[in-house]
């Protein structure tokens, strides 16, 4: 960037994993919406941060109830949505945090994005997975019912794409398993990768 000169903090990386006792990574959940991401989202910080991890999550309504309340659901600014996300959860990686990330995320390219801007080690891809008619049967929000009644644009799933991640870290069948044995895989996956090596 022009005129833009960014320096370094005199306080290493090193020094602030030792202070935080935990390894800085960023758990990046995708999925249709309804498919539980968000309630999954939740009871893992939940169980992180009772678990002594200094923790935060950002959700895709939150989120976009704030730092995101300017964009919409074209293409264009669900990538921007994401890009900004993503330099949040860069931010927060560096301050040593553990970090949940759950968007729907939809397009490939902007969850490739996601992990170059946060650095690969730091990045971990699960995969919320649940049939389109199962989330739609669900529809905890009526939002399916408004997007088919033609109500709502560039509706994930109806009228706006989802590509499935074609190498996710993990996938979670929501549809096939409870909650809880959704939210014990995630653990078990997750949890050791945040102890200090
Ligand atoms: S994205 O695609 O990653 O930028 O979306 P995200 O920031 O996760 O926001 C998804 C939530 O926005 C609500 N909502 C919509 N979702 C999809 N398509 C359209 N058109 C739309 N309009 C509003 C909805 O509550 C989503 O939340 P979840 O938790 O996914 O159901």
């Amino acid at each position: 960037m022009k005129n833009i000169y960014p320096f370094k903090s005199k306080v290493c990386p090193e020094q602030r994993r030792q202070r935080m006792q935990q390894e800085p990574q960023l758990v990046w959940l995708t999925g249709l919406s309804g498919s539980g991401k968000s309630t999954l989202a939740l009871r893992l910080e939940h169980h992180l941060f009772h678990q002594g991890y200094k923790v935060y999550l950002l959700d895709g309504d939150n989120i976009r109830n704030g730092l995101c309340r300017d964009l919409g659901f074209s293409e264009q600014d669900r990538k921007e949505n994401i890009r900004r996300v993503a330099e949040v959860s860069r931010l927060l990686l560096d301050a040593g945090m553990v970090v949940i990330c759950a968007f729907i995320s939809p397009y490939a390219e902007e969850r490739e994005l996601a992990r170059q801007i946060v650095g690969p080690d730091r990045f971990t891809e699960v995969y919320i997975s649940c049939p389109l008619q199962v989330c739609e049967q669900r529809d905890t929000k009526g939002l399916y019912a408004k997007a088919r009644a033609g109500l709502i644009a560039n509706f994930t799933g109806i009228s706006a794409p989802y590509e499935v991640p074609p190498h996710p870290d993990l996938t979670i069948r929501t549809d096939k398993e409870s909650i809880d044995a959704s939210l014990d895989k995630l653990i078990t996956f997750v949890e050791p990768q945040l102890r200090l090596q």
